[in-house]
């Protein structure tokens, strides 16, 4: 028999919202969901990630593309550590990748700890991925040893939305280890997303649209995403971004990894 309680009814209702009423979130309502962001568990207990809470839309149109009445940036925060480390005689290493990748899986679970209290409470968002290659010294004046991790729009959904489709447990989850998946199976995993994307494709697309795509030689949602939409180019840029950012921070990973060779 099916659990349910409303923690799992929240979480399997979840889809993302890019439409919101203009309605400012209550500041209560706020600060629940950040309590509930920073309850995440956290390596060390030392939280090293930071919330910039943002409410400002010319601030937020610096950060977002999407705007609604909330944005909340999750950000790697080195350098408060480093200022507690320095209180305490206690060495702050700037090139270690095992510190940076625990920070930037503390980071966005308590970013999502915020999303899922948020869903719980009526509140809609969407996660932006492109905010990992943005310049947040030059744009939200963070210090060295800060990076972005994740970002979230929020408000009170203005749309209905489908639920999307996830892949069927099989494709996820192992069982005491990696099993490799046939041809077959990936294929058919990613089948009903594929369907949805040629129904669309053939029924909801302007002539116009569908004709520039296929012009760049996408005949399917694998190649959508790839060639169409996040193309060699585009993924190159950003890369370069993010990898600016870490060094723009103080970050040495590079460095590091030389002496290792
Ligand atoms: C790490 C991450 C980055 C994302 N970045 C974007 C984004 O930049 N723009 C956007 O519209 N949606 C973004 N999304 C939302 C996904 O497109 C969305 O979760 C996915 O299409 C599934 O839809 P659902 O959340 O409604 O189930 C992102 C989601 C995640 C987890």
């Amino acid at each position: 028999m099916e659990t349910k309680n409303p923690v799992i009814e929240c979480l399997m209702n979840h889809r993302s919202f890019r439409k919101y009423k203009p309605d400012p979130i209550p500041k209560e309502t706020i600060e629940t969901i950040l309590r509930a962001g920073i309850r995440a568990g956290t390596a060390g207990g030392i939280q090293p990630y930071a919330f910039i809470v943002i409410d400002d839309p010319e601030i937020m149109k610096k950060v977002s593309y999407i705007h609604g009445p909330l944005a909340i940036v999750a950000v790697v925060d080195q350098y408060r550590v480093k200022r507690y480390y320095e209180l305490n005689d206690a060495p702050f290493y700037n090139d270690q990748a095992i510190n940076l990748f625990i920070s930037y899986w503390d980071a966005t679970i308590a970013l999502h700890n915020v999303v899922v209290a948020a869903e719980s409470l009526g509140l809609g968002g969407v996660y932006i991925g492109m905010i990992l290659s943005q310049d947040l010294q030059e744009s939200l004046g963070v210090p060295e040893y800060v990076v972005p991790a994740g970002l979230v729009t929020l408000g009170y959904p203005d749309e209905e939305v489908d639920l999307n489709p996830r892949l069927p447990l099989e494709a996820v989850v192992h069982r005491n280890g990696y099993r490799i998946p046939s041809d077959e199976d990936v294929a058919s995993w990613y089948r009903e997303g594929d369907e949805r994307w040629r129904d669309r494709f053939e029924n909801e697309w302007s002539e116009e649209r569908r004709k520039e795509f296929l012009d760049h030689g996408v005949t399917n949602r694998a190649q959508h995403w790839t060639i169409g939409h996040y193309t060699e180019e585009f993924t190159r840029n950003e890369s370069a971004g993010v990898l600016r950012n870490l060094r723009k921070a103080g970050f040495r990973l590079a460095e590091a990894a030389e002496q290792d060779d």
